[in-house]
């Protein structure tokens, strides 16, 4: 029996939200992770430069034996899931599948938002793709979407920047600008998965009444309907909850990071 892993892929530490939110899901299957850490963050990258960047880890991924791949990545859900699905996948890669974290926060975003009003928060390369604009007017055609790029928070995050005094001037810069594109906003999407680690800061400047909302139950539960209703792949994944960790940067650093993303201290090698 093949160990056949799901993979899980960001570019950097974020993913590993989304991942904690799987995994305590569905503990029972083999999980992989790779973090790009190498070359994040991917925020202000080219499309070209995005797309090529996430297919070969897309690529070194199904060379573990991956079947299913997650892009627990906004920004390479954006600017490189549907190249990789309608160019790559059919010809190369037949019958392997590889889903993002956008259209599933899409579809249900219409349960957050009385007023049919949200604000979108993510990096730069989400924000001008307007892939979230795109989706959730495809779902919902009366909800109003504005949204505001935010190119700086990564950065901070991922050098655990975030909860000092220091990172309050940018915090605030953003959700200002965003608030004052309209009042009726209700609901705020956090479209990065690094960003959950900002919660606790974007709870206390919010107003009470805005709901804030992250992924990582949101693509949890997707997963799990997607499996339900493809027994095929369902049947081809390992079952025994191993999950092993990899990046292309500096392990020990990655290690040292990841636990605040993942929630456990964890053990990576190198890609
Ligand atoms: N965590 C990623 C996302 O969800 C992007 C971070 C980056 O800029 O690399 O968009």
């Amino acid at each position: 029996m093949m160990n056949t892993p799901i993979g899980i892929f960001d570019s950097g530490y974020g993913g590993l939200t989304v991942f904690r939110s799987i995994a305590d899901r569905l503990p029972q299957y083999n999980y992989i992770y790779l973090g790009d850490n190498a070359r994040s963050p991917y925020g202000d990258h080219s499309f070209d430069t995005i797309y090529r960047y996430t297919l070969e880890c897309v690529e070194w991924l199904f060379a573990q034996g991956c079947e299913l791949v997650i892009l627990a990545c906004n920004t390479a859900s954006a600017k490189a899931l549907r190249t990789i699905q309608q160019k790559d996948l059919p010809f190369k890669y037949p019958g392997k599948r590889v889903l993002g974290v956008i259209r599933p926060t899409a579809e249900v975003i219409g349960d957050f938002t009385a007023n049919k009003t949200v604000g979108v928060m993510g990096t730069r390369g989400t924000i001008n793709s307007q892939s979230y604009l795109l989706e959730i007017n495809k779902f919902f055609s009366d909800i109003k979407v504005h949204q505001q790029s935010c190119p700086m928070w990564v950065p901070l995050i991922e050098n655990n920047e975030h909860l000092q005094s220091g990172a309050d001037f940018f915090i605030n810069e953003y959700c200002d600008q965003l608030m004052q594109q309209s009042e009726a906003i209700d609901c705020v999407l956090l479209a990065c998965t690094h960003y959950p680690l900002l919660l606790p800061k974007l709870k206390t400047v919010f107003p009470d009444y805005i709901n804030i909302l992250t992924q990582g139950e949101i693509v949890a539960t997707s997963l799990v309907s997607y499996l339900e209703r493809h027994p095929e792949m369902e049947g081809k994944l390992g079952r025994g909850g191993t999950r092993a960790f990899y990046t292309s940067g500096d392990p020990q650093t990655f290690d040292e990071r990841a636990s605040i993303f993942f929630g456990e201290e964890l053990k990576s090698g190198k890609m």
